[in-house]
């Protein structure tokens, strides 16, 4: 078993789709083992997705993830994070396979619905970023 970390973005928490997104995700074979509702600043944003400053979408991508509330969770699997991007599809909800969570839910390139991890180091420095030593002694 492995662990990743995904968020369910302000689109679909404001739109009321967390609960769906949450039990697609346990039918695919996921165990939650920790989350938290929580409204990113655009500091703790801005850090989240160090990786893309300066990209064009970059500040499009900090304020949209600072409009309402978030829903990071650690997700448990067999080879997790590979099994999580299956689940949720391509990046743009058009180009995303039938049946995957921004297919279902997400409205744009953008307003996409959910993050998740796109490797191991990554999983394990994002589960860092949300979850305290305490709430991932269970880990
Ligand atoms: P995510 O998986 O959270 O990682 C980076 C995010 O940047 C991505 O989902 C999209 O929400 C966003 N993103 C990537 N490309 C674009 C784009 N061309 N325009 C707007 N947002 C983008």
């Amino acid at each position: 078993m492995s662990l990743t970390l995904a968020i369910i973005k302000p689109d679909a928490v404001g739109s009321g789709k967390a609960g769906k997104i949450l039990a697609h995700l346990e039918s695919a074979g996921f165990t939650v083992r920790a989350l938290r509702l929580t409204t990113l600043d655009k500091t703790q944003a801005g850090a989240f997705y160090a990786v893309h400053a300066g990209r064009p979408f970059y500040d499009e991508l900090v304020d949209f993830m600072t409009s309402g509330p978030v829903m990071p969770m650690v997700l448990e699997a067999d080879d997790a994070v590979a099994k999580l991007r299956d689940a949720i599809g391509a990046t743009d909800p058009a180009q995303a396979a039938e049946g995957t969570v921004r297919r279902l839910y997400a409205e744009s390139k953008g307003r996409n619905a959910i993050h998740a991890s796109d490797s191991d180091e990554n999983a394990a420095i994002e589960i860092g970023f949300f979850f305290s030593m305490h709430e991932r002694l269970g880990l």
